[in-house]
């Protein structure tokens, strides 16, 4: 029985729309890869409490914060300008930026300059091994101390 041109047409373009569809599904099967991130983790230890004795301020600029401790409290901040990103350093009233002239006050609160925003406070905790823990994915409001 000889089979009509159309049939053949039809059966021609079913079966290349039903290949493109599996070879589409095996690719995406193929390609699925875990989620990676290359950068630091957002989440790290700074070390115990006694390694930022009361009083003090420490840049930690690899992993650009300041470990803020006042008495038995102690905060985590920033040194990210918020205005394009350069690395803050501690001046003797807060935080200047090298970079266009940013100035923040010890809370991180702009005083002066281009930054559009204060500098953001993270997330610190004292995990069971009495190790600082940073959370650099949460921020949380500005003055909330973590208290020993
Ligand atoms: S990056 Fe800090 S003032 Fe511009």
């Amino acid at each position: 029985m000889a089979v009509s041109r159309r049939r053949m047409l039809a059966w021609i373009t079913g079966t290349g729309l039903v290949g493109s569809g599996v070879l589409s599904a095996v690719s995406n099967f193929v390609f699925i890869k875990p989620r990676a991130t290359y950068g630091q983790p957002q989440r790290f230890s700074i070390g115990k409490p006694d390694d930022f004795p009361a009083g003090t301020r420490i840049a930690l600029e690899a992993r650009r914060i300041c470990v803020v401790r006042e008495g038995n409290k102690l905060a985590a901040l920033s040194t990210t300008c918020t205005h394009l990103g350069c690395i803050v350093g501690l001046a003797d009233t807060g935080f200047a930026c090298p970079c266009h002239g940013s100035r923040f006050d010890s809370d991180g609160t702009v005083t002066g300059g281009p930054a559009p925003r204060a500098l953001p406070w993270y997330k610190i905790t004292l995990a069971p091994n009495g190790e600082i823990e940073v959370d650099k994915d949460t921020e949380i409001t500005p003055g909330s101390y973590l208290t020993l």
